[in-house]
């Protein structure tokens, strides 16, 4: 295809403001699948995307519009990722297509997704189309929004297109828009082959799908391609593009956008970001800014039962084959045995990779602490990563900790203004930046985000009531005062539960903890002291007092069937438990230990 008539894009948007409407619209209007092909919304794949309503794997869609110049045109949609946890893919395919569709609910305004969204978007020199959607809605309030995004974003927004995805309206002109207003990609066919890697997945069927922006130069069936980042040869052996469903092609040339196969086992082998290059006479520079997906996240997975150890083995290899950002190795717990170590992009990276274990795999987890990666600096000089408190070296030799910190910016309506400062200032939070866009504030905070990890998302949502929108980068590292909580139950020190704290809030956190573990453990026969403490000095304790009477007593005399219901009852309970010396420790213990209200 000429490059003239190729044009190549994504939607940025807030979720839930429509983008994934939005484009099975444009598939449909443009007669890309027969409408008893589509499923309602085509883009997001997986099931638990569509339950939580999230687009994790970027997506793409290839579709023919005939304009009404006369032309037909291909039009490229690749959808991204909306969530925070997936800014380095964002940013990746916001590479591969020089326009956006900055979608805003016409009744919501701009969110801080959004905001997010777009400057990936203005820092990959997009063309940036404003769409207004929801104009069916009562609420939809087009002027107050379209100012918003230029007070806010600071982009023009006058020629803003106003679209109910729902029903409709408006998605002819989006189309014209995505022709007349976007640029087409540049290229040169007879350069050697540059090939931006923009996604890749594990397929059941055909083994790794790589989908592929060209640059310069021509991709066809056969070729021997070079993975540049690890220098690895591959024979294509499949090439096409998605209509959505995948259509082979002859040849890939530069600006369109398709997939190859080229018998890759691993997900692993194919880095989002990489540049793709014939093996002989192939460049030698790559695409630049490629940089791997760290993870910032950690926690230890353990089943329940431990021999579910080599289920959950299994379960983790097949699902880290298909993500690459998604990093594990073995642990073992003196309190919960064998298990795992995971390192995840963020907390809903996190909650979807434990989600599917649970789900898919059927495997009931234990999940400790989430942790953020530390810098410990030894006396000696040198510096270690913890990532994991548990390993946390003698404190004699430590010199100094150092935690990572974030930028978060928070958009929320005015009457809620003070609970989230008050939120971010408990956590520690140094303010950075607060203005106001019509009635809401947004707030910029520098945060440790190791108070962040665990539940301030469902906080901030909380004292909300759901209005605000959050977002943050990683921003660097800063020396704190940080120490080690160990916490003991019946005087052994339950390793999981182990945490990384502020020294100034140990004590509240310490107070926290017992409490609520008060609560969560059981009574047993015996009395059962539960402590915090940093170091050897005890910070908080609580006694658990002893059960009293046999649960079985009060069916005494005959009564055998309600006997052993009773005693049935009481094993199904102990199957979600894990044993610490004499002391029973409920699954969810772990998780809701932390919680603070
Ligand atoms: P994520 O995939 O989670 O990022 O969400 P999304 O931005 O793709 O939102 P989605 O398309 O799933 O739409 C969210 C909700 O808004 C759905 O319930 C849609 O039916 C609804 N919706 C989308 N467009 C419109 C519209 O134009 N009018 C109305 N009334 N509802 C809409």
């Amino acid at each position: 295809t000429e490059l003239s008539h190729i044009r190549n894009f994504s939607i940025v948007a807030h979720i839930d403001h429509g983008k994934s409407t939005l484009a099975d619209r444009l598939i449909q209007s443009t007669n890309t699948v027969a409408a008893r092909d589509m499923k309602a919304q085509l883009l997001d794949a997986m099931d638990i995307e569509r339950e939580r309503g999230i687009t994790i794997k970027a997506n793409t869609v290839r579709i023919e519009y005939k304009a009404d110049d006369g032309e037909t045109y291909i039009l490229n949609l690749i959808d991204t990722p909306g969530h925070v946890d997936f800014a380095y893919e964002v940013s990746r395919s916001m590479r591969a297509v020089e326009g956006s569709l900055l979608v805003v609910d016409s009744t919501q305004g701009v969110e801080a997704q959004t905001l997010a969204n777009v400057y990936q978007a203005i820092d990959a020199n997009h063309e940036i189309v404003p769409v207004l959607n929801k104009i069916d809605l009562p609420a939809a309030d087009c002027a107050r929004v379209a100012e918003q995004i230029e007070d806010v974003i600071g982009i023009d927004a006058s020629n803003a297109l106003q679209v109910s995805a729902k029903s409709g309206i408006g998605i002819h002109e989006t189309l014209e828009a995505i022709v007349t207003r976007l640029p087409a990609p540049k290229g040169d066919v007879t350069k050697p082959l540059t090939a931006m890697l923009v996604d890749s997945w594990y397929d059941a069927y055909l083994g790794v799908v790589v989908l592929v922006r060209i640059m310069d130069g021509l991709l066809k069936k056969g070729d021997r391609v070079k993975m540049m980042q690890n220098g690895s040869i591959h024979v294509v052996d499949r090439i096409g593009v998605f209509r959505p469903a995948m259509q082979d092609v002859k040849e890939l040339g530069p600006g369109e956008i398709g997939f190859i196969t080229a018998q890759i086992k691993q997900v692993r082998d194919t880095r989002v970001g990489d540049t793709i290059t014939h093996e002989k006479k192939g460049v030698d520079k790559a695409l630049p800014g490629f940089k791997p997906s760290q993870p910032v996240v950690f926690c230890g997975l353990f089943p329940v039962d431990a021999a579910e150890f080599e289920d959950l083995r299994d379960a983790i290899e097949k699902l880290a084959l298909n993500d690459a950002s998604f990093s594990y190795e073995m642990e073992t717990s003196a309190a919960l045995g064998f298990g795992f170590r995971c390192g995840f992009l963020g907390l809903l990276h996190l909650e979807v990779i434990r989600d599917r274990l649970e789900r898919e795999y059927d495997i009931d987890l234990i999940t400790t602490a989430p942790s953020v990666i530390y810098h410990v600096y030894m006396r000696d000089g040198s510096m270690t990563e913890l990532h994991n408190p548990a390993d946390m070296p003698d404190l004699t030799l430590v010199d100094h900790i150092e935690e990572p910190r974030i930028k978060a910016t928070i958009l929320v309506p005015d009457e809620y203004l003070g609970d989230v400062l008050k939120l971010c200032q408990d956590r520690r939070g140094i303010q950075m930046d607060l203005t106001y866009a019509g009635t809401r504030a947004m707030v910029v905070y520098d945060l440790p985000l190791n108070e962040v990890v665990f539940d301030f998302y469902d906080r901030l949502k909380s004292v909300t009531k759901g209005y605000a929108s959050f977002d943050y980068h990683l921003m660097g590292y800063r020396e704190d005062a940080l120490v080690k909580m160990s916490i003991l139950v019946n005087d052994e020190p339950v390793d999981a539960l182990s945490m990384m704290v502020h020294r100034d809030r140990a004590e509240m956190r310490g107070r926290g903890m017992v409490e609520k573990l008060k609560e969560l453990i059981p009574r047993h026969m015996f009395k059962i002291p539960i402590q915090a403490a940093i170091g050897g000095k005890v910070i908080a304790r609580e006694t658990l007092s002893a059960m009293r009477k046999d649960v079985t007593a009060k069916c005494y005399g005959g009564d055998a069937t309600r006997k052993r219901k009773l005693l049935d009852k009481q094993k199904a309970g102990k199957k979600k438990m894990r044993q610490f010396g004499k002391v029973d420790i409920p699954q969810e213990a772990f998780i809701n230990a932390l919680k603070m209200d």
